[in-house]
């Protein structure tokens, strides 16, 4: 089975929440142990091996063999706990605070994350984290796993005195230490002096800060209960104007200041509410985290596709033509901030521009691509012009005006002159269907559905029976072309649409034998006929 082949409802709909949808089970389907040498699963593989390669490493760093990349990956292995089946339950139960990551060394996402979980795990100790990392493998201990109720690959469950806390903060290493300290007691963490404010500035990509004379009062509690409710931002507090400056340079000093910031373009954003409420401050920071352009991944996907901003321009590119439009793409989306969410997708990606580029019908696309979606409206929409910056601002000034329409994927209009069968496309079903003055037997197929070829065959059977009458037959691709009036969720699918209404067309069933189809249709036909006799 192909991941990237769309699904029949797939066609229909356009939202992103279906897109999330598919690209979840697209991962599900991922995670299903493949078959022979699996390019995926090398990356933990060779994590495996690191474990094992540790202390031979070990020896060569006494000779003055200097740390690289892989040993320090090395090291934070070995802060995470390794879970069997003997010590899991003893683990899990006598320490207050243990995170597990449930793990199968088949799994593509499990070698993704495993580096960043060990990496955090680091991260965390030097911070003095009460909190255990513990990893395990699942599928070797399925016992221990049950136990623990993990059911997929990846899992992250917090276990606070034996009871577990679903997962819920971001995947990179630094988003988990963040999670993870929000969890354990720490939802603020208080910097004192420039040196610390300098740390933080290098070490994080974003981060929330709030200023307060004396951490106290009602803003203040405001500020806590939002760090505590937000799931992927780290807090920070200060009541020294020149310790915040170094991280809020632009910093009023107000009684109470609010701001976020991130290492991009786009650096810095102050929060211009008047009244600090917590529900406030959260969705400020909902509109405001992302970069002005997000790069999307499978590990952000899910948070991208959360936003609260439900118009997303969505830019497709090779990371080379991306690097030359990324600064006049961010001019752009500074224009159109906390409106419209800018996205980028790596076009060689399959996995995840393909998806997207089926509901266009050009999956095939290697050059630049930019598309729209509302959410609001479930409508999506292709920039048809040179994807230049200036034709960019334009697509999106007009999508907020709600100006464009939006787009319905079409074949080239084809030559049917003495074809049997009609071919419509897009382009040609309001015409040669909705306007046309004949009846019509339209059949609805996809190139992928398990009966679509035996009813192509009955319906070739039934256009030489009924030749010569006033029924037009029609044939209608609905993997590579869309209409908004044709709602269509099973295939094959035959309608037919009698002349002089053509609102709602008459669905035939596709099990039928084709002397019952035959006698259906002339029972329709007739049908018309009568009336008109009647009418005059
Ligand atoms: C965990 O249990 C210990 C001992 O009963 C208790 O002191 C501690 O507060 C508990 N921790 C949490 C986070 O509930």
């Amino acid at each position: 089975m192909s991941r990237t082949k769309p699904t029949s409802r797939f066609i229909i709909f356009s939202t992103l929440t279906l897109l999330l949808l598919f690209t979840l089970s697209s991962s599900v389907l991922s995670s299903e142990p493949v078959n022979g040498d699996d390019e995926d699963s090398e990356g933990i593989e060779e994590l495996l091996a690191l474990d094992e390669q540790a202390d031979q490493e070990e020896e060569q760093q006494e000779q003055g063999v200097r740390s690289s990349e892989a040993e320090l990956l090395t090291k934070a292995q070995r802060i995470v706990v390794e879970l069997n089946g003997d010590n899991t339950k003893r683990v899990v139960e006598g320490n207050e605070f243990v995170l597990v990551l449930g793990y199968a060394p088949w799994c593509p996402r499990s070698a993704e994350l495993m580096p960043q979980f060990a990496q955090a795990a680091t991260s965390l100790k030097e911070l003095g984290s009460p909190l255990l990392m513990a990893k395990l493998d699942a599928d070797r201990y399925p016992k221990a796993a049950s136990l623990l109720q993990i059911k997929g690959f990846p899992t992250l469950l917090l276990f606070v005195n034996g009871t577990s806390l679903i997962y819920s903060g971001g995947f990179s290493a630094e988003e988990i230490v963040i999670w993870a300290r929000k969890k354990t007691g720490v939802p603020v963490t208080r910097i004192n002096s420039v040196a610390e404010a300098e740390g933080v500035v290098k070490k994080y990509h974003t981060f929330a800060i709030g200023f307060f004379e004396n951490f106290k009062g009602p803003d203040y509690e405001e500020f806590v209960k939002a760090a505590i409710a937000d799931n992927e931002i780290l807090f920070i507090e200060v009541n020294n104007i020149e310790v915040a400056k170094v991280l809020f340079p632009d910093i009023k000093a107000t009684k109470s200041f609010f701001g976020i910031v991130k290492s991009e373009p786009e650096r810095y954003t102050a929060f211009e509410g008047t009244t600090f409420e917590k529900d406030k401050l959260l969705q400020f920071l909902e509109y405001n985290k992302f970069p002005l352009v997000t790069k999307l991944t499978e590990i952000n996907s899910v948070k991208v596709y959360s936003s609260p901003v439900k118009l997303q321009v969505i830019v497709f590119a090779e990371e080379d033509s991306f690097q030359k439009l990324l600064e006049p793409l961010q001019d752009v989306a500074r224009k159109f901030k906390s409106k419209i969410l800018f996205i980028y997708i790596d076009i060689s990606d399959e996995n995840l521009a393909k998806p997207f580029l089926t509901l266009y019908g050009i999956e095939e696309s290697k050059d630049t691509v930019v598309t729209a979606f509302d959410n609001h409206m479930s409508s999506k929409f292709l920039l048809e012009l040179d994807p230049t910056p200036s034709n960019i601002k334009d697509f999106c000034s007009r999508l907020l005006d709600g100006t464009p329409a939006p787009y319905f994927k079409s074949q080239p209009i084809p030559d049917n002159t003495d074809a049997t069968i009609q071919v419509i496309v897009g382009k040609t079903f309001e015409d040669l269907v909705l306007n046309s003055p004949k009846n019509v037997l339209l059949e609805v197929f996809t190139p992928w559905c398990i009966n679509c070829e035996t009813t192509s065959k009955q319906v070739e059977k039934l256009a030489k029976h009924f030749r010569g009458s006033d029924l037009v037959f029609a044939r209608f691709d609905a993997a590579m072309n869309e209409h908004p009036k044709l709602h269509v969720v099973d295939y094959p699918s035959l309608l037919f649409y009698k002349a002089g209404d053509k609102t709602n067309p008459i669905k035939l069933s596709t099990k039928s034998s084709l002397k019952d189809l035959a006698g259906s249709i002339n029972k329709h036909l007739k049908a018309r006929d009568k009336v008109t006799k009647d009418e005059l």
